[in-house]
């Protein structure tokens, strides 16, 4: 009873788990490409912003000549009140240094440090002793990009330059996310349940079917040795004919139960040793019939019930119930047809004793079977004792392999 309840429990918990881990794997990756985009923006505004400063200021005559003097008063007093106008701007001036090739950034915490060289109007020449330095505020830069704020590390996330990566936090469940949780959680757990629900009948009803057979061959041990060796004889000749998939577990089902309706015939009949009389023989023929009314009360077997139905029918029309000829019977039902009468053939018999395989052979093939799936068979034949059948065989009958 416990698991009744635990494994649909299960299932919802899943679900949801599921639902939220996408969800949240979804935000992640879009709030990546965001921040990969705020980072490629970010690199052009400091260029931007480096290039526009370098440009007004320190490739000019009156700063490189100031610089040059030495006169770093005159030089500062150029760019006062910078900060000001420029929200970006920390602090921007000239000072004594070494001045390098081209500028160069260096990222610190929230600051971004830039060091000019100092050039006249054309720059043919650099200023030997000073150099221009600006600092800009990274936060104010990243506030004209992103609308959400985003972490500044020297170390890790995702690189804007050397020293600078910028980093998203851990993104938040809204109230739109967490409404899609249960929206899709819900949709996914009834899906999974239905499905869970469909398993747990199915196995119910193989259950059930489980008991009769157990009951059938409590009452016929041959016939049961019988079902079984059919039901694997028509999964290889089945497969031998291409079916797969659903189609070959029908087949193998039907094959397996095909004499279930001999549970209806008196067992005077059944086991009666000499031949049967003819009234007898008109009770033993209703056996498909009954077959098909059993496997058609299950609600997951009533498909299998043509199948049974017609296994005695014959190509030429001599077969039972219906009389039915050739390709009108189902081609399910004349595969069971003809490994039905290859094992009772060979397979021991209280007032007979077994037939050679290549006898058995012989003599079907001038019987009204199916005559391609007679060739079929026997030209596998050789195959047989080294044929495994599908795993999922044992699930459906697991008393059938030792
Ligand atoms: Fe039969």
């Amino acid at each position: 009873m416990r698991h009744k309840i635990l494994v649909p429990l299960l299932l919802v918990v899943v679900s949801f788990m599921l639902v939220a881990a996408g969800l949240w794997g979804l935000r992640q990756y879009v709030e990546h490409e965001r921040v990969e985009a705020v980072a490629t923006a970010l690199r052009s505004l400091i260029e931007m912003e480096t290039n526009s400063l370098s440009e007004s200021y320190f490739v000019w005559d009156a700063m490189y000549h100031a610089a040059e003097a030495g006169d770093l008063e005159r030089a500062n007093s150029y760019l006062k009140g910078l900060e000001k106008n420029n929200p970006l701007l920390i602090s921007i001036g000239v000072a004594r240094g070494i001045p390098p090739s081209d500028h160069s950034i260096v990222a610190k915490g929230n600051q971004l440090s830039i060091v000019f060289p100092i050039h006249d109007d054309f720059k043919e020449r650099t200023a030997a002793n000073a150099v221009g330095i600006a600092v800009l505020d990274l936060h104010r830069l990243l506030g004209l990009l992103a609308t959400e704020p985003l972490g500044i590390s020297g170390f890790r996330g995702i690189k804007v330059m050397e020293g600078l990566y910028l980093v998203h936090g851990w993104h938040h469940l809204s109230m739109l996310d967490i409404l899609l949780i249960g929206i899709t959680g819900t949709m996914l757990s009834l899906l999974l349940l239905q499905r869970y629900r469909k398993q747990a009948l199915f196995f119910e009803n193989t259950r059930g079917l489980e008991s009769i057979i157990y009951l059938f061959e409590q009452t016929e041990k041959l016939s049961a040795s019988h079902s079984r060796n059919t039901a694997i004889l028509a999964l290889f000749l089945g497969q031998k004919m291409g079916m797969r998939g659903r189609r070959l577990k029908n087949l193998y089902l039907a094959a397996l139960l095909h004499d279930i309706g001999k549970i209806g015939i008196p067992t005077h009949i059944i086991q009666k040793a000499e031949r049967l009389d003819a009234e007898e023989v008109e009770i033993m023929r209703t056996h498909p019939v009954i077959s098909a009314r059993i496997l058609r009360s299950f609600r997951e077997f009533e498909h299998l019930g043509d199948i049974v139905l017609h296994h005695h029918e014959r190509m030429d029309g001599s077969g039972y119930p219906d009389g039915l000829r050739g390709e009108s019977i189902p081609l399910e039902s004349r595969i069971i047809a003809v490994v039905d009468v290859f094992e009772a053939l060979i397979g021991e018999r209280p007032y007979r004793l077994p037939v050679e395989a290549s006898e058995a052979f012989a003599r079907m093939r001038s019987m009204p079977l199916d005559q391609q799936l007679v060739v079929l068979l026997e030209q596998g034949y050789r195959e047989l004792a080294e044929y495994r059948p599908p795993r999922w065989v044992l699930g459906y009958s697991p008393w059938i392999l030792p």
